[in-house]
């Protein structure tokens, strides 16, 4: 069995459990803290310390965290939904000196990816995956016969002369108060774009809204197979584990 701990950085919350990455099981529990007001890095950090903390984690046991941004070797360089203060922010380096320990820092969606190819709705898929995360923005993973090609962020792809998911995240069918038919329009628009242009062998849709996947999902004509994340809210948590692991 190989352990490893997974923590998830979110816009609203903050999870960590620790995993077997072997079988993708969750050996303890999920702990959540609410992610601190303006997300800051110091503040976050400490949350993650305090995560860390809580589940008692031995020193030799891999760390992997996951965030909503652009990740180059432990840099951040991108903040779509989080504090700028993130922009060229060498996160890894922080997060390591302030645990004490080693850490593997990548973008949500690819650790959510990630997941889904080891453990959840794509595994045993050869070919590309595209796994996209539909919450305050759209997170993309391009996996291509389970080797991840990082840092994809389809979610800004410009359609229409916008940001992607501006349109057709979970947040901007909230923020207009849209049906699920209404924004499975602009869905089919993001996905049939996305489409034509990777021709990937399977999409999987992730979020907090795929739990209502059975609203959206059959509202959409595409060519690929497109299916809801299996791992649902682990997922983020699984995958870095999973890469501090392989990494
Ligand atoms: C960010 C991505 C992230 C996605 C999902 C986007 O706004 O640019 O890095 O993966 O949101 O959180």
């Amino acid at each position: 069995m190989t352990t490893a701990v997974g923590i998830d950085i979110g816009g609203t919350g903050i999870k960590g459990a620790v995993v077997d990455t072997d079988t993708g099981e969750l050996l303890s529990d999920r702990i959540k803290l609410p992610t601190p007001e303006g997300g800051e890095p110091d503040a976050i950090v400490a949350t993650v310390l305090s995560i860390i903390a809580q589940l008692g984690v031995a020193p030799g046991v891999p760390v992997g965290v996951c965030f909503p941004a652009i990740v180059i070797k432990g840099t951040t360089m991108s903040a779509a939904n989080v504090s700028h203060k993130w922009i060229g922010l060498a996160a890894e380096d922080l997060f390591e000196k302030a645990l004490g320990r080693p850490i593997h820092f990548v973008n949500d969606a690819d650790a959510a990816g990630v997941a889904e190819v080891r453990y959840g709705a794509a595994k045993g898929v050869t070919g590309l995956v595209l796994m996209t995360t539909l919450g305050t923005g759209i997170g993309s993973a391009l996996i291509y016969n389970g080797v991840l090609i990082p840092n994809s962020e389809l979610g800004h792809l410009e359609i229409d002369g916008k940001d992607a998911e501006k349109r057709a995240s979970y947040a901007a069918k909230e923020r207009g108060n849209l049906s699920f038919s209404r924004w499975a329009r602009r869905l089919q628009r993001y996905y049939s774009h996305v489409e034509m242009l990777f021709s990937p062998d399977l999409i999987i849709v992730g979020g907090g809204v795929s739990k209502s996947y059975t609203e959206f999902i059959p509202l959409l004509e595409l060519r690929t197979p497109i299916l809801p994340a299996a791992l649902r809210n682990n997922a983020g948590i699984l995958g870095s584990a999973a890469l501090a692991v392989t990494q």
